[in-house]
This record gives structure tokens, sequence and C-alpha cells, in this order.
């Protein structure tokens, strides 16, 4: 794969789902593995299989169905969990990945797994091998990565490339890292890890801080290669990182992130996020970046005479490029005369300048009194005002 080339790796479907209230039927989660296809996402990490049979089967549909994409099925660092997902990854062939996961910072491995360094090592090792001998693709995880020694992290990462892992990510399972430190982290790791080229360095960054964007773009620029998140950020606690606002930072900023490949449709990015949203049952917050009823909509007066003279001067994305119809003026008592007359003309009144006069002032009284004005108060303003005469 080109040195440019960031794979995006989805795991609404697991990570997002574990979300408390999230959880979909298997019916859903293919109709949204479907859409992730058309989305154009890399990697679509589609369960858990040995946690239900629901889940099991769910794997197994998406990676009878869905083409494209590589199927991913997580699994713990045990013989148990890593065949259930092979055997539900099956039908995907050479498309499947089994993600493996073991946790190596101090405060884990003491109180969760009661394990040293040596035998945290070998559980990865063997966990990889294992999972070497079903599939070609294993993607092993150090959970709590960002919150384990550097060293201890380098030589684990060292040695589960060498069993065969082709992508090692670096959760901040938490949601604790900061940029900066977070971009440290992965630039010490392509340094002190002798064959980390041999593999795809990835980043799953959870959103505790509200950090989780800011950190996963911080460990892009740092050099990883693969990014993983969900659709409208949904999953655990406070969610993960939302990929939407990721691809578009990066299509966004070329100039600060260099010449970054991905392979997404962006125009399927607003409808991708309504599927999960309605799927999930968890409705986005109006002011959401990318995909929230008013990323694109414009209220204060100066800004919508701005837009309506030139898109660019209070808009850094032409919503129309990710599924979005256009930008909107809703009109409230911020707005000014320039959208009241764009209003009035897509209305198709071609009115005078004291008629104008008179419906703004009215405008401006309605505005005072409701959240909106719709489009029946102006037409009825006009009415008004017509009869008038
Ligand atoms: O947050 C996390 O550490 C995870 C791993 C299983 C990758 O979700
Ligand atoms: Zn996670």
């Amino acid at each position: 794969m080109a040195e440019n080339r960031l794979i995006i790796f989805d795991t609404t479907l697991r990570d997002g789902e574990q979300c408390p209230g999230a959880s979909m039927t298997a019916r859903q989660k293919l109709e949204v593995a479907k859409q992730l296809a058309r989305l154009g996402v890399d990697v679509i990490e589609a369960g858990f299989p040995v946690i239900s049979q629901g889940d099991y089967q769910s794997v197994r549909e998406i990676a009878t169905q869905v083409k494209g994409p590589k199927i991913c099925g997580l699994s713990r660092c045990l013989p148990k969990d890593i065949e259930v997902a092979a055997s539900a990854l099956e039908p995907a062939g050479s498309a499947a990945r089994i993600h493996v996961f073991l946790a190596t910072s101090q405060i884990h491995r003491r109180y969760k797994l009661a394990k040293d360094e040596e035998e945290i090592i070998q559980i990865a090792v063997n966990g990889v091998r294992l999972a070497k001998s079903f599939v070609e693709d294993v993607e092993f995880s150090a959970e709590d990565a960002s919150r384990t020694e550097p060293e201890f992290l380098a030589r684990i990462l060292q040695q589960v490339i060498e069993a065969g892992a082709t992508t090692v990510n670096i959760p901040d399972t938490v949601g604790y890292a900061v940029p900066e430190e977070f971009a440290s982290l992965i630039r010490y790791l392509f340094e002190n890890v002798p064959n980390i080229h041999k593999a795809v360095v990835s980043v799953h960054c959870h959103n505790d801080l509200g950090l989780a964007v800011s950190n996963s773009l911080a460990a892009i620029k740092a050099g990883a290669r693969q990014v993983e998140g969900t659709i409208n950020g949904i999953g655990e606690r406070a969610g993960n990182a939302s990929l939407e606002e990721i691809i578009m930072a990066i299509h966004t900023r070329p100039d600060f992130f260099g010449k970054i490949e991905i392979g997404i449709q962006l125009k399927e990015i607003l409808r991708t996020s309504r599927l999960v949203a309605r799927m999930s049952g968890l409705a986005v917050q109006r002011n959401k970046a990318i995909v929230g009823e008013n990323a694109f909509a414009h209220a204060a007066g100066i800004h919508q005479d701005g837009i309506l003279k030139k898109r660019e001067t209070y808009e850094i994305i032409d919503p129309k490029i990710i599924g979005w119809d256009q930008s909107e003026l809703p009109l409230t008592k911020h707005s000014g005369r320039a959208a009241l007359e764009n209003r009035l003309r897509m209305l198709g009144f071609e009115l005078e300048k004291d008629e104008i006069d008179n419906i703004f002032s009215q405008f401006k009284d309605i505005g005072d009194k409701k959240k909106f004005v719709y489009d029946d108060d102006l037409i009825a303003l006009v009415e008004g005002q017509i009869s008038r005469i």
C-alpha cells in the first residue's frame, strides 16, 4: 500500500454498538455494513463473534454478503475466541481480518489480568500466531496503549509483528491522551520498534476528554496509516473518534496534513450518518460537526449576507460534496435584510424597497416571539402587504 494511503477502519458495528442503547439487530447491522461499503471504508469491524450467538451470526452474514472492504472480527487472545472469530469470518475468504487484543498497561496487567510483562508478551504472541493460522490479515491491539510504559509497548509490538501481525493498533482506550503526547508516542514507536515498517501502525481513540479526533489527527500527522473510529462518533462512554470529522479534516486541510489518500466516497457521508442514527437509535446532536442539522446553517445576519455574496466567506466545506442539498439560511431574529430578500425571491416575490422595509420590521417582530420565521409567516406578511395596495 502507498506510503500516504490512510486506511479507514470503521468500528461502528463493534465499538459503536457497545454504546449503551445502541445495539442493533443482525438485519440492521447488515444494512449499515452495506452502506459502509458504499461509503468506501477499507475495513468494517463487524462485531465480536464470541460474545453472543447473535453477534456471531451477524458477522457471518456480513462476511457473506458485503464485498469490497475487509471484514474484521474482534477477539481476545484466547484460542476459543480466535476460533469462533475465524469461523464467523470464513465466508469473507481472503478479505477476512482477525483483530486480537490484550491489555498492556501496568494497571490492567496488575489488577485485571494479574500477569507480568513476559506472560503478557507470550499470550499476545500466541494469540497472533493462532489467528495467523486462519487468516493472513491479523491486527493486534495493545489495549490501554496510551497508559502503557513506552519501552514495554515497543517490546510487545516488536514481538507480535515478528509473530505475523500485519497491523498494530495503539488504542487510547480510556481517552486519556492529549494530541502532542499521543503524537510523540507514535513517533517513539517508529523509532524504537525495529520491525515497525513490516506492519501498518493504527490508532483508535476514545472521546472521554473530547479529544478523540484531535488525537487521531495528531497520530496521523506523526505517521499512523490506519485510523479507527465510528460514524457519528458513537461508542463506549463518550464515544469513539468520529470518522466523518477525521476524513473531512484531512480532505479540507491538505496544506497541513500533506497529500494523504483516502478511498472514501465523500458524497455518501451524510447518508451514512443518517442511517447509523436511525439504526442505532442515537440521534445526532444539532451542532455536531459535518453531519449535525446546524453544521451548514447560518443564522447571523452578517454571516447570511456573506454567504449570499460568496459561500466561502463563512463555509470551509461545500456541503454538497458530502451529500447536503445546500447551505441553509434559517430565518431568525438574527437574520438581516439580505437573507430576507433572498428568501422572498426564492418564494417568487420581487418587491419594492419600501414594501421590503415594511415586511422586514414585521419579520423582526415575529423573530422576537419565536425561534424561526417560516415561509408561511413570510407569505402571510407579503399577502398583508399586497392587500394594502
Ligand atoms: O478501546 C479499545 O482499546 C478497544 C480495543 C478492543 C481495540 O476497543
Ligand atoms: Zn475502543
